[in-house]
């Protein structure tokens, strides 16, 4: 058909097209861009301006160093591009807003931990992180939060699975100490099935988990998912969560499904922690290449969605907890009396 015969028809169309346009505007197009470029691109922290994008940025960047010295085997000198990046944004954040906040003390603490750990050592960092860090200690004008990194037994850290709700909440924590022995898959099961207790909007239940112990499929994870580095490609077994899109209607719906995965995903780490089996969620923001690898690796149908890994095993009978930094809920809670 020609350019104007396809305009013509779309005329002769054009109170359905519009009524089809209208539905698409007011429900995905309109939703869509309004979160994506009204707040999203506009305010996320891909830029450090407000305090808020700061503080975001410096708990992620700060974690990671938080991270590295917890590994068994510690790389002395590890990270000290990223140490002055962060001393840099502790800089910008003391020089433009005179608050007190508890998460830039606990980046200063763990930029302190990080320099008492290096000089009890006795490794030289380059002059360049050394001074970063001296005149950063320097300027802090209050008391840093030192971070707790609890060397801990596996008997110690399951301790509490028996306990009340608030401790043993206050117990589970991400592990990163692997044996890369397998669990017991009627464990896991027990732990599927006590997840199933998570609620879901109308009751859909339409997470599904796509559970690997095969060992070439779970290095092939670990390798897409690439942010578990030095502890996944122990964990046995390896979790992918995804959403089934079947269940979900389209517009204003359709990320109800990402809400729902997340409830499940925190009742399946409670789960799992009840019958004694280490986890740690890791993420999957993968791009459209991604999710086609994935899809294609553990035959996952086009109608779901993978949202996330939660890598399983057995904790070494020694190892490191990172117990990073919760803030007081006084300052993410609002009320209204
Ligand atoms: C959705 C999600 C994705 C995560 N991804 C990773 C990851 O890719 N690598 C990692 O080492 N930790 C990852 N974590 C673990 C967090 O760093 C950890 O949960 C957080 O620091 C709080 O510590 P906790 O789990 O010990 O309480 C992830 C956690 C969540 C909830």
């Amino acid at each position: 058909m020609s350019r104007l015969g396809k305009i013509l028809t779309y005329l002769k169309n054009y109170r359905r097209n519009r009524d089809v346009l209208r539905i698409l505007d007011e429900k995905i197009t309109f939703p869509l861009l309004s979160d994506y470029y009204g707040i999203c691109l506009k305010y996320s922290n891909d830029k450090a301006t407000t305090a808020e994008q700061i503080l975001s940025q410096l708990i992620i960047e700060g974690h990671s160093i938080e991270k590295g010295m917890a590994m068994k085997e510690i790389r002395y000198g590890f990270g000290q591009k990223k140490v002055k990046e962060l001393v840099s944004l502790c800089n910008e954040y003391l020089d433009s807003y005179s608050d007190n906040s508890s998460r830039l003390a606990y980046v200063v603490g763990i930029l302190k931990e990080y320099d008492d750990l290096h000089v009890k050592a006795g490794f030289t960092l380059e002059d360049t992180t050394r001074q970063a860090l001296d005149s950063l200690f320097a300027k802090y004008p209050y008391q840093f939060i030192v971070p707790e990194t609890k060397e801990t037994s596996s008997e110690r850290y399951f301790e509490n699975v028996g306990a009340s709700f608030d401790r043993f909440a206050v117990s589970r924590h991400s592990v990163r100490d692997f044996t890369g022995e397998p669990v017991d898959e009627v464990l896991m099961i027990k732990a599927f099935q006590l997840a199933q207790q998570a609620p879901s909007a109308c009751n859909r239940q339409s997470v599904r988990v796509y559970c690997v112990y095969d060992e070439a499929l779970r290095l092939r994870l670990v390798e897409l998912q690439n942010h578990g580095r030095g502890f996944a490609d122990k964990a046995n077994p390896l979790l992918v969560i995804t959403v089934e899109m079947q269940d979900w209607g389209a517009g204003e719906q359709w990320f109800g499904g990402y809400l729902d995965a997340g409830i499940y995903v925190m009742n399946l780490l409670y789960a799992l922690h009840f019958y004694r089996i280490a986890t740690i969620p890791l993420n999957w923001y993968a791009d459209i290449h991604g999710n086609k690898q994935i899809r294609k690796l553990l035959s996952i149908p086009e109608s779901q969605v993978p949202v996330a890994f939660i890598a399983c095993g057995i904790p070494l009978e020694e190892f490191k907890l990172v117990t990073s930094l919760r803030r007081d809920s006084k300052e993410t809670v609002v009320f209204f009396r």
